[in-house]
This record gives structure tokens, C-alpha cells and sequence, in this order.
């Protein structure tokens, strides 16, 4: 059947002709940094995650490390972030000069267990005097962390709020849309992302004019109008390629959510009864937008094995808590401090997700496995 994790063909295939006219036309007016879909692009996302102002930029990555410098975070700051996310979450607060303090994960929504991150504030902020500048809540694989706790903490103690967005374009709490929540939300536009470019792309979303200012001006050279050089910034801008293709795929995001979800359900009805494969827990309210469909199973890596051998390919989304990595191992950490995180690393595992993925795709990944675990 050749199942695909993720088919990026099939959407391109689907939009096929209105995105090869948008790309021959940022060609034809050669608009290719900055110009009418850039800025299109950055009002039209900033309305549809209810914000007032987006900033687009190079990739999600820098969109971190962008809201974390114009927010002053440096050398000898600390920043609370999650254990469990992609390696670009922890990366941007050590490439703003920052130290990342991390906080384990709630073992049934997987995000920042708020009462975790409470008691990490008191103690760092409290006890050990340290300066902790923000707060980075990820919105892993398409649901929001619980930002009323996180804001809340983040007032108490005058911390900023800087939302990873990456997985979660367009996903809700209690009414209102990622990015939307804290100081900046900060999306990243990789390919395979909910809302995907042709190539690296993000955007920062803010309510604040100030922010938006001065994140647009370090994004592009720390220039407040050409050859005026304010600072040292970075050159990290959202392209006229990428903002066309980003423009013709956005009125359809809400629908590929839904589509998301549906197939959720669909997995849920066909799996549900399997002993021993725990299923994602997900809200029956819309508010989860599915980047990922995350299992969590035993003896991992011989089931990926199997489900490779009868053709259904799974992907780890991450097989290492970031506290434990290499490259954070200078912060002391074992897999010990982050019991719910290290767990996770060990048994989470994604199926294939994406819109057009089809009912009969999915039927298939759901017999393998179930022939799998009856095997035994
Ligand atoms: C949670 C999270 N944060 C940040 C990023 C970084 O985005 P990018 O790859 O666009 O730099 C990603 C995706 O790769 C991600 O999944």
C-alpha cells in the first residue's frame, strides 16, 4: 500500500495549480524578501490566531531565539521550559545566552505540569535567588500546555511568556488560539508542520506593538529603516516564496485540523481495545489540532521493528528527554530528576498523520498493529 508518515506530494498535489501561479508570481515581480505576500501573509496569520501583530522570520528556531533576545533574555538568565519537546526549544534559550531549567511533563496531556513548574519557580526564584526571565511552555504535538496555571506564575513572579507554537497552529485553550496566550507565540513553518512552507519558515506572533517593533527590527539586521543599525541582530526573514505558499495553504488549515482530528477518532475506535497500547488522551472540544498521533507502547523498538516489516512507518517524537541530551549535559541532569519525560522517551510512538491520509491507510497501520500484539 506504501503508507507515507507524513505524504507532503498529496497536499501539494491537491493545491497544485494555485500554488504554482503564486510561486510564478513572486518569480515574475521578482518579490523575493519582503513585499505583498510577506506582509499579506503576516495579517492575514496574525488574524487568524487572534493577535494583532505577526513578525514572519526564518524558521521556527529562530522565531524562539529572536522573542527571547528583544525580550533582554541573556548571559546569566534563566528561562523555565518542558523536558519533553524538540531539541529547538532548549537550543534557542542556550543560543540567547540563557540557562534552560526544566520542567518534567504531565504524564496524560505530555505538556508542562504547571505544579511542577510552581514549585521549580520557588525554588530557583525564592530560594536559590536566580534570575529565571520567562516562562517557554510548548504546545506539544497539536494540544496547548495549561496556560491560565503558567500565566498566572509568570504574573507572580514578573516573568515573561513565550509560547512554543510549532505544533500547534491554530490550537485552542479555552477559546483562544496559540500565540495568542502569552508575550509572543513562535511558529515554525517546516514542511511537515500543520501549516508547512517549501522549505524553513516561522512567524512570531505578539499583541504587543513594542515587541513586534523591535523583534522585527533584530530579525533583519537590527536595522530600524535601511542602513540604520540599531544593534547587533540576525538575518532571519520569512521569504516571498515561502509567504506564497504559506497564503494559499492558510484558508484551508481549519479544514486540515478537522481532518486531523477525524482521523484521531478513527485510530481511537480501531485501537482502542488492544492490551497494552495506551492512546493519546484528546479532547472532544476541537481545541487539539493533532500534529502528532502519539502511542505509547512496550518493547518499543521491536514493534517499530514489526510495523516497518509490514510496511507502516513510525517516527519517535523524542526518544531522549532534553534535560538528558548531550548537548545539555553541562547542566548536571539525570533521567532520574524528570521521571514522567524519561518515560515517555522510551515508549512514545507516532503513527502516520496528516490530512490526506486516507480511511483505508489508517484501517491498514491499525490491523498491524493489532496483528502484531496478538502475535505477542
Ligand atoms: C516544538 C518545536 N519547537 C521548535 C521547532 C523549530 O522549528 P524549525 O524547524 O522551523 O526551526 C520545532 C520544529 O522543528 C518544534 O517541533
Amino acid at each position: 500500500m506504501n503508507i507515507k508518515f507524513v505524504n507532503l506530494r498529496r497536499q501539494y498535489l491537491s493545491l497544485k495549480d494555485e500554488i504554482d501561479g503564486a510561486l510564478r508570481r513572486v518569480i515574475e515581480n521578482s518579490a523575493f524578501i519582503g513585499g505583498e505576500e510577506v506582509s499579506r501573509f503576516e495579517e492575514n496569520f496574525a488574524a487568524a490566531c487572534g493577535t494583532r501583530f505577526c513578525v514572519g522570520v526564518g524558521n521556527g528556531t529562530d522565531a524562539l531565539f529572536i522573542a527571547l533576545k528583544a525580550m533582554g533574555v541573556g548571559q546569566g538568565d534563566e528561562v523555565a521550559t518542558v523536558a519533553n519537546s524538540y531539541f529547538a526549544t532548549s537550543e534557542a534559550i542556550v543560543m540567547a545566552g540563557a540557562r534552560p531549567v526544566f520542567v518534567d511533563c504531565d504524564p496524560v496531556t505530555f505538556t508542562m505540569d504547571v505544579q511542577k513548574l510552581a514549585a521549580c519557580l520557588k525554588e530557583r526564584i525564592e530560594v536559590k535567588k536566580k534570575r529565571v526571565k520567562a516562562i517557554l511552555p510548548v504546545h506539544l504535538y497539536g494540544r496547548m500546555a495549561a496556560m491560565d496555571p503558567i500565566l498566572d506564575l509568570a504574573r507572580h513572579y514578573g516573568l515573561r511568556v513565550i509560547e512554543d507554537c510549532a505544533q500547534a497552529h491554530l490550537a485552542e485553550y479555552r477559546g483562544k488560539k496559540a500565540g495568542s496566550l502569552g508575550d509572543a507565540g513562535c511558529f515554525s513553518f517546516y514542511p511537515s508542520k500543520n501549516l508547512g512552507a517549501f522549505g524553513d519558515a516561522g512567524a512570531i506572533t505578539t499583541n504587543d506593538p513594542v515587541l513586534a517593533a523591535d523583534m522585527r527590527m533584530f530579525a533583519n539586521h537590527g536595522q530600524a529603516s535601511r542602513y540604520d543599525h540599531r544593534m547587533a541582530g540576525i538575518n532571519s526573514r520569512l521569504d516571498g516564496l515561502q509567504a506564497a505558499v504559506l497564503n494559499v495553504k492558510l484558508p484551508f488549515l481549519l479544514q486540515w485540523s478537522k481532518s486531523r482530528r477525524t482521523q484521531a477518532m478513527l485510530y481511537h475506535r480501531l485501537l482502542g481495545d488492544i492490551d497494552g497500547l495506551l492512546l493519546p488522551d484528546i479532547p472532544s472540544d476541537g481545541s487539539h489540532v493533532m500534529h502528532l498521533y502519539v502511542v505509547r507502547v512496550q518493547h518499543r523498538e521491536q514493534v517499530m521493528a514489526r510495523l516497518a516489516e509490514e510496511g507502516i512507518p513510525t517516527v519517535v517524537h523524542y526518544p531522549t528527554a532534553l534535560p538528558n541530551l548531550p548537548a545539555h549535559a553541562d547542566l548536571g541532569y539525570t533521567p532520574d530528576d524528570f521521571p514522567v519525560a524519561s518515560l515517555l522517551a522510551r515508549e512514545v510512538l507516532s503513527l502516520p498523520m496528516y490530512p490526506e491520509l486516507k480511511e483505508l491507510e489508517i484501517v491498514a497501520v491499525c490491523d498491524a498493529l493489532r496483528f502484531i500484539y496478538n502475535e505477542g
